[in-house]
């Protein structure tokens, strides 16, 4: 299969007429300069604090749904604090918190390698002053001490600028080795279980379970709309709010650049711009060429953090070779409709549940070779002091 970077838009209006573009040139003219701004401010040299630099870079950290639900209180000298925006939750695909947390971990992760860089180390205590039992509050995440001269750089840090979850379809003629699921493993430390595979019938084994899953929270309505309400929707909206879901796919961002695309159309299950939600995710999840995933013995916050860093790591290293990773965490999810795909995937992936401190898979991903997003960095929001 041969991949093109969203080649051609043909949007068929209601006057029946066929207007054809290439969507990287709408993008460049409609290119949302001020949520793409932290990209280029990125280690700047205007920030004089050495906890701002390492900041500027942690922000890029992927997190669910792009919330970005960062905020850091730098009040201390030496150190950060850094807390989770209560109004950046995902309430209904994400119940207790936890894919939250671990979008934070990689935050964290990022942060340590950025201060890394300049010879800093990031001392990290993960939730200071305790976890709440259920749900995270208003409590710390965690406490960040800067101590200069007692770190040596990472050298998965040189991938942070060309890094993205890879939210396309996959080359399905392109194996992805063995030896390349290795070397993703291998960076992963030991607070986590990594895991892969490329064997074929559990690769098709797996892209239709990830693509039941999908169809799962888009047909369940609050799940489904719990993502509409973070789509942002042309230039605007994506500037003003620089967070929320890419529309991907040449068809949806065609609609939504020509102001043809609203957030009624994208819940409404007979319209065009559903179905061709539908069709994007099926194509993107059945080129699924290999899988990764990681585990934690117990499911504490602690562990959701360290889950999320070593995620950090293993996307960097993805970059690194060349290779594209796509966290899909739908049956991961927990929420009634979702639990029997939830017990499903776990027994597939070898992860006996117990009770909900017990084990757990923490992160799932698709592994393949899809194009190259790199000029096409997504939307972050600026560094949020407290
Ligand atoms: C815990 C976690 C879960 C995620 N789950 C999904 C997912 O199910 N589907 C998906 O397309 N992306 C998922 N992502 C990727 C985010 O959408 C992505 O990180 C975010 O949009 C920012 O994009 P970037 O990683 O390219 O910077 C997940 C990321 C994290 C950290």
């Amino acid at each position: 299969m041969a991949l093109t970077r969203r080649g051609f838009i043909k949007v068929i209006g209601a006057g029946g007429v066929i207007v054809g573009a290439s969507a990287y040139g709408f993008a460049t003219t409609r290119t949302p300069q001020v949520a793409l701004a932290p990209w280029g401010l990125a280690g700047s040299k205007a920030y004089t604090d050495p906890r701002m630099r390492a900041l500027s870079y942690a922000i890029l950290a992927p997190n669910p749904h792009n919330r970005q639900p960062w905020k850091v209180d730098l009040r201390t000298p030496g150190e950060a604090m850094l807390y989770c925006d209560l109004e950046r939750l995902l309430p209904e695909t994400d119940p207790p918190n936890r894919q939250i947390t671990i979008g934070l971990g990689c935050f964290l992760e990022l942060l340590r390698m950025a201060a890394a860089e300049e010879g800093i180390l990031a001392k990290v205590t993960p939730f200071p002053q305790g976890a709440g039992e259920d749900l995270l509050d208003a409590r710390p995440v965690a406490r960040i001490q800067f101590l200069t001269g007692e770190a040596t750089p990472d050298p998965l840090f040189k991938q942070v600028m060309q890094r993205r979850s890879l939210k396309e379809p996959f080359d399905t003629e392109r194996p992805v080795t063995t030896s390349v699921l290795e070397e993703l493993a291998m960076v992963v430390d030991d607070t986590v279980q990594v895991a892969a595979t490329n064997d074929p019938q559990r690769i098709k084994d797996l892209r239709d379970l990830s693509w039941r899953a999908h169809y799962i929270e888009t047909m369940t309505p609050r799940t489904l709309q719990e993502s509409i309400d973070l789509m942002r929707i042309g230039k605007r909206e994506i500037n003003a709010n620089p967070d929320g879901i890419d529309l991907g796919g040449a068809f949806l961002e065609g609609l939504s650049l020509l102001g043809q695309l609203d957030r009624q159309q994208l819940a409404d299950q007979k319209s065009a711009a559903f179905q061709q939600g539908i069709d994007m995710y099926r194509a993107m999840m059945f080129s699924g060429m290999g899988y990764i995933w990681l585990g934690t013995e117990t499911n504490s916050r602690a562990d959701q953090l360290r889950s999320g860093a070593n995620w950090l790591r293993v996307n960097l290293k993805a970059t690194a070779l060349g290779l594209g990773l796509h966290p899909i965490s739908q049956a991961l999810q927990e929420y009634p409709e979702m639990s029997e795909t939830f017990a499903e995937i776990h027994s597939k992936l070898g992860v006996s549940l117990t009770d909900s401190n017990g084990p757990r898979v923490q992160m799932f991903g698709r592994l393949g070779y899809g194009p190259s997003l790199a000029e096409t960095p997504r939307w972050k929001i600026e560094t949020r002091l407290l």
